[in-house]
């Protein structure tokens, strides 16, 4: 029974869990979780990993997607890209530059998650392809900063909006503790949500996501509606988009368009997170692509729509000069009213993304616990035992419980069959960048670490078409869309590089010092396999893994 909690491939060899010599699966790759239990002396697992319960369809995997793309980016970045593109017609086209990219780097990303089927993502892709330690430092960085510090810029920008909804203008004077107090309970929320049952989670993301695209979809039939007849809530016609030269202006420095297409692209970013859950799909070879292919060229096009309605309502001075440019679009339209509603579509919007980060970020944590590269306790499902079976756990809830399973869609695995403990410790992670706050400098951290991990993945992707010409690959993308992707992405990279030394230098010491980490973490992981292997006795040492 002392074995119950390792974690999977502490247990046993990750190499061969990876790349299984005999394969259950037509590919050759194995969902985690499922080899094991079948065989090793690990059948104590029994209903506790999550990839046993496949219970994400199309629809889900499209709102997880969306609903993680669209949250602050379109209603507040476009300032930033218009003033670095220089004209309305040039940032128009960093727009839809920045989606295409997007677009490239989630195709790239479907073929591998097609190839390799697994949770996780880029940790197992980078795994097998450059070795553990890359899949390591991948982790590393994604579970300490790059997931929860996304979440936190996404959670204070919800609490700002929250803020300005309630108390109007005056909230530009409001002492940010107030912001910042507003997004943890957010913060709470969502977490206690995604803790309690996986499918309450995926239903609030198809919630969300209808009504992003409704905001989306309204914000541009409102700007057409003020472009033909002028109206505004001033009563004076509104005419200024007659006298913009589309193309006037248009900046010709490379490193203003680096800039611009950095804002652009984190309104677009997140077209990875799919992958992060494709063990939990029901037909992820078909679905995957599918959701793809049908998020972003809607999210592309509702974006480009949305930043032409901004064109045709607000004067671009205002529309340059404003970091709220969504509520400045209300205010201009409807008044008072109008940048209320749109101050709570924005919150809305920003809510519904931290809900979809916070069920992926949960996985993440999720499989490193599993790997060993986390204590194991963070690769456990549940508050209570889901290691027994099903059935007798059932019969022990009582009829609240019951009826609350019922109601959120989760009779068969039951509530709390959720990585509960790796969503604690995203929200408790979240929470420390929420209070510290130092967003220039995580979001060059995002920048930089973020897209060398893109490139290297979309790079792995080429290496592993050549190596491994054979592999199965259910869906495979012209071998254009990696090169584009990597090519755009080394430009991008090497911009920021030039143009803060410093803070690249934090994110190489950051990620140097996971190099050690992993060498004690596996080191660690082996040692308990060789003492399992050989006697029943095993000394539990806490210390190497935690508290299990
Ligand atoms: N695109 C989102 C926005 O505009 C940000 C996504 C952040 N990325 C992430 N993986 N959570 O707000």
């Amino acid at each position: 029974p002392h074995n119950r909690s390792f974690s999977v491939s502490s247990a046993f060899d990750f190499q061969s869990h990876l790349f299984p010599l005999s394969s259950t699966q037509g590919n050759g790759y194995a969902p985690i979780g499922a080899p094991i239990s079948s065989s090793g002396p690990q059948t104590a697992l029994g209903g506790g990993s999550l990839e046993k319960h496949k219970t994400l369809t199309y629809l889900n995997g499209l709102s997880l997607i969306v609903g993680l793309i669209i949250g602050s980016g379109i209603f507040s970045s476009p300032s930033q890209v218009n003033v670095n593109a220089g004209s309305a017609g040039a940032s128009l086209i960093v727009w839809a530059l920045a989606g295409i990219l997007a677009w490239t780097g989630a195709s790239s990303y479907a073929e591998l998650g097609g190839a390799i089927p697994l949770n996780g993502g880029p940790q197992v892709y980078l795994s097998k392809i450059f070795g553990e330690l890359f899949g390591f430092l991948f982790t590393w960085c994604a579970v300490m900063v790059l997931k929860p510090g996304s979440s936190a810029i996404i959670s204070i920008i919800m609490g700002e909006y929250l803020v300005r909804a309630a108390i109007g203008a005056e909230a530009e004077n409001v002492s940010s503790w107030i912001n910042k107090s507003v997004a943890l309970v957010g913060l709470l929320v969502v977490t206690l949500l995604n803790c309690i049952s996986t499918r309450l989670g995926t239903r609030m993301g198809d919630m969300f996501m209808f009504m992003k695209f409704i905001a989306l979809l309204g914000v541009t039939v409102i700007g057409i509606v003020v472009a033909v007849t002028g109206f505004s809530a001033s009563g004076e016609a509104n005419q200024d988009w007659k006298t913009i030269g589309w193309f006037e202006g248009t900046s010709t420095s490379a490193s203003s368009w680096a800039v611009a297409l950095y804002a652009g692209l984190w309104a677009f970013d997140g077209w990875d997170n799919t992958n992060y859950v494709v063990g939990e799909f029901r037909n992820p070879t078909r679905d995957l692509p599918r959701v793809i292919h049908t998020a972003m060229p809607l999210v592309i096009l509702s974006y480009i729509l949305a930043n032409v309605a901004y064109f045709f309502v607000l004067p671009i001075k205002t529309l340059n000069s404003s970091n709220t440019v969504a509520v400045m679009f209300g205010n201009e339209v409807f008044g008072p009213i109008g940048s209320l509603l749109l101050a709570l579509i924005v919150s809305a919007s920003c809510f519904g993304a931290l809900n979809a980060t916070t069920f992926t970020s949960g996985r993440l944590v999720y499989v490193a616990g599993k790997e060993g590269y986390l204590p194991s306790v963070f690769g456990k499902i549940g508050i209570r035992n889901h290691d027994e079976p099903t059935s007798s756990r059932l019969r022990t809830r009582n009829w609240a419980s019951k009826l609350l399973a019922k109601l959120c869609g989760d009779e068969e695995t039951g509530l709390f069959f959720t990585p509960v403990y790796a969503m604690v410790l995203n929200a408790c992670l979240t929470a420390c960048y929420v209070f510290v706050g130092e967003f220039g400098t995580l979001v060059t951290f995002y920048g930089v670490a973020g897209y060398t991990f893109y490139f290297l993945t979309v790079l792995g992707l080429i290496i592993l078409r050549v190596r491994e010409p054979n592999l199965e690959r259910p869906y495979k993308t012209w071998i254009t869309t990696p090169i584009i992707f990597c090519c755009v992405s080394l430009f991008l990279l090497s911009r920021a590089v030039f143009a803060e030394p410093l803070q690249t230098l934090i994110v190489v010491v950051f990620v140097g010092i996971g190099v050690p980490i992993y060498y004690w973490r596996i080191a660690g992981r082996d040692q308990v396999k060789r003492e399992s292997g050989s006697s029943g006795r095993r000394g539990w040492k806490f210390w190497k893994w935690g508290m299990s």
